[in-house]
């Protein structure tokens, strides 16, 4: 299980996280809103541990993570990072031999990155571009393949930083579905965004953040129904609670759910 425990951190003298206590186990997607520069980023780094809190800790099944050399490693088989921006983590100018990276390190045999490679291209969509140099991708393209190099670990946890950015409606609609696939084999996913509907329709529970702090936790439905609190946040209301709220129309979780609902009150009326 993957966890904070009263972390902060900051870079320099500048506290940037703010005693945050976070159970990523307690549902399969947890979301992070909030707004630009509120500490998002800098958390997932944490997470990964490529940056170690100041006070407090990370932990994985209770215990604070193990910063040596082979304890990073085997943190990250468990939980993969895919960060913000894509250019972080492209190592090579070959799709596939970027996206096998990481199994390679870990000396995973030939035949099962093949297999492994292959599936995570086919997920993202990426074979029409497959044989371009990464240099000459587009953003979301490249952007695509750093989403397969982080599937292709198949982690416990996956923790994807702005995964839409960039992503055009078609990618987005993938996301959502790989984010459903890989929940579907009892997987963990936590994912930022500013992509507040996006939030809204995968996430089970969602913290929102403000300067570095938490400022609201829970059922989405309910810390979505704040639009004060959310307001102060930077954010606002996903179109679909917001619908409720505003008009008295059905709380629904997705676009279709509230189609079908209004469908049905339409004939029945
Ligand atoms: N390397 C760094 N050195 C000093 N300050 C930094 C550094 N990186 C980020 N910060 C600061 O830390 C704070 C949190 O930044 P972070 O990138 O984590 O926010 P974010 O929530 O991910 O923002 P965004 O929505 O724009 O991605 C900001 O005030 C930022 O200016
Ligand atoms: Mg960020």
């Amino acid at each position: 299980m993957l966890a904070t425990q009263n972390l902060s951190f900051c870079y320099q003298d500048d506290t940037v996280l703010h005693d945050l206590t976070f159970d990523f186990g307690a549902h399969p997607v947890t979301g992070i809103v909030g707004a630009n520069g509120c500490g998002k980023s800098t958390l997932f780094m944490n997470l990964n541990g490529v940056l170690r809190p100041k006070n407090g800790a990370v932990l994985w099944q209770g215990k604070a993570i193990n910063y040596s050399k082979a304890g990073l490693i085997e943190h990250r088989q468990r939980v993969t990072t895919v960060f913000q921006d894509p250019e972080q983590q492209i190592f090579y100018t070959d799709i596939d031999s970027d996206i096998a990276f990481s199994l390679r390190n870990l000396g995973v045999n030939e035949a099962e990155i093949a297999r492994r490679v292959e599936h995570a291209i086919q997920l993202v969509d990426a074979q029409s571009f497959r044989h371009k140099p990464i240099q000459y991708l587009s953003h979301g393209q490249k952007k695509r393949v750093a989403i397969a190099g982080a599937l292709v670990m198949e982690a416990d946890y996956l923790l994807l930083d702005e995964p839409t950015a960039g992503l055009d409606p078609s990618g987005r609609q993938q996301m959502i579905e790989i984010i459903a696939r890989i929940t579907a084999q009892g997987k963990h996913v936590v994912i930022s965004s500013h992509d507040i509907d996006l939030i809204y329709e995968v996430c089970d529970s969602v913290y929102v953040m403000n300067g570095g702090k938490v400022v609201a936790a829970g059922e989405p439905g309910v810390v979505f129904s704040q639009p004060d609190m959310l307001r102060e946040a930077g954010l606002v209301q996903p179109w679909l609670v917001k619908l409720h709220s505003e008009l008295g129309f059905p709380l629904c979780k997705t676009e279709t759910q509230l189609f079908n609902a209004l469908r049905v009150s339409k004939d029945a009326g």
